[in-house]
């Protein structure tokens, strides 16, 4: 795990991780730039290494500031607020080579586009993790609520994000962040000293026979570090590695506590994996494409959301949309999931819908709240 990471070409796997950073930093960062609220944004990328493989393919860093310059340079044109990028690792060497690899990024930049200096400032700096958290400075930008902030944590295996620093990023007001685990290594070395110091495996709970579902378990543990954080919302996606270089499982978790801030990163999850919107292999063993039963509107991950909504929908224990759209938040689907359902049962003459009824099914933020009643079930 302390191999060095940019000396090789990143692999496919990584590439993947890469994308879904690259993926979610590009949903995030209009809405903040746009969110009249916010005066100033902040992106913290904690452990940003040096910007490049071997390769010359771009790591973190760099790949955040080619997204904040946008298609045609539909963001940085417009930005009319202080946008900070911070970029921190301990290496002496990887912030060295990083200060080069930025600097060469923003000549380019700024040759190619024309234009004299950029909009954004940069951060680049030699820190360890945890003594970032402790500064004052840190401390006072997280807490503010009129700071956006995106926080990247791309930690080499699983130590970094322990149950003190899980507890400060889900309470930081207006903080999206994600961060990588190294889920496999959790699990093989779970009653290990070195690892049990770090996560209370004891609080990890996986059927012995399924470690592909591990790094879920371990978006569990998170979760249930999260007592009385209702409107929170924890996502996570498994990323296994191909067989040839040792199939190993490890994921990233994104937490927000904005349910705009989910549906972003749901889009993102169910776009690389249309079965269960969190893993890049098929977790719930579902018909692939190429199958006579293969029904991607059907999945198990679906189904069983489906029959679970219903359920508490007949049951009274969803009586309205907007609740029925975080339960599919919180449970890793769309929201469009639950007008799905909803529209079925009124169909069937289960239900009727009251008040302001639409089906708009994003932004429900924005979406005005309608009353569900139960027209006739066994439930009665
Ligand atoms: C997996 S690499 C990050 C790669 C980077 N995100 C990219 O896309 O190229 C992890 C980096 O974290 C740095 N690192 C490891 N432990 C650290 C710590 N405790 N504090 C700060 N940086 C650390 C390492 O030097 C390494 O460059």
């Amino acid at each position: 795990m302390t191999k060095d990471f940019h000396s090789k070409p990143f692999d496919e796997s990584t590439k993947l991780k890469l994308d879904i950073f690259r993926e979610c930093f590009k949903e995030w960062l209009p809405v903040f730039i746009h969110n009249p609220y916010i005066e100033h944004v902040f992106i913290f990328d904690f452990f940003a290494g040096s910007g490049k493989d071997k390769t010359g393919f771009y790591g973190s860093p760099l790949i955040l500031l080619e997204e904040a310059r946008g298609e045609n340079r539909k963001y940085c044109t417009k930005v009319r607020k202080k946008v900070t990028f911070n970029f921190y690792d301990r290496s002496a060497q990887k912030i060295e080579e990083l200060r080069r690899n930025v600097k060469d990024f923003f000549w380019e930049c700024k040759e190619k586009n024309c234009c004299k200096e950029c909009v954004y400032e940069i951060e680049i700096q030699r820190c360890e993790f945890k003594k970032l958290l402790e500064k004052e400075e840190i401390q006072g930008i997280l807490s503010n609520t009129k700071f956006g902030k995106f926080v990247l944590l791309d930690q080499c295996g699983f130590k970094e994000i322990s149950p003190n620093v899980f507890r400060i990023l889900t309470e930081s007001p207006k903080t999206d962040f994600i961060f990588f685990i190294s889920s496999d290594f959790v699990r093989r070395f779970k009653e290990h000293p070195s690892v049990k110091r770090y996560i209370d495996t004891s609080g990890i709970n996986v059927d012995e026979g399924k470690p592909i579902e591990y790094h879920r378990a371990i978006a569990n543990y998170y979760r249930n570090l999260m007592v009385g954080k209702e409107n929170y919302y924890l996502h996570h996606f498994s990323i296994k590695k191909p067989k040839e270089k040792g199939g190993n499982i490890y994921g990233l978790i994104f937490g927000s506590n904005h349910t705009l801030g989910m549906e972003k990163f749901l889009k993102v999850c169910w776009k690389h994996d249309k079965y269960s919107g969190e893993s890049n292999f098929n977790i719930d063993s579902d018909y692939e494409e190429g199958n006579l039963f293969y029904n991607p509107n059907r999945t198990n991950k679906q189904i069983k959301m489906r029959q679970k909504l219903e359920q508490m929908i007949l049951s009274r224990d969803i009586t309205d949309n907007i609740a029925g759209f975080k339960y599919a938040l919180k449970n890793g689907c769309l929201p469009i999931l639950f007008t799905e359902v909803v529209l079925n049962l009124e169909k069937e003459g289960k239900i009727r819908r009251e008040g302001d009824v639409k089906n708009a099914s994003t932004n429900i933020h924005k979406v005005k709240e309608y009353k569900i009643n139960v027209i006739s079930n066994e439930h009665n």
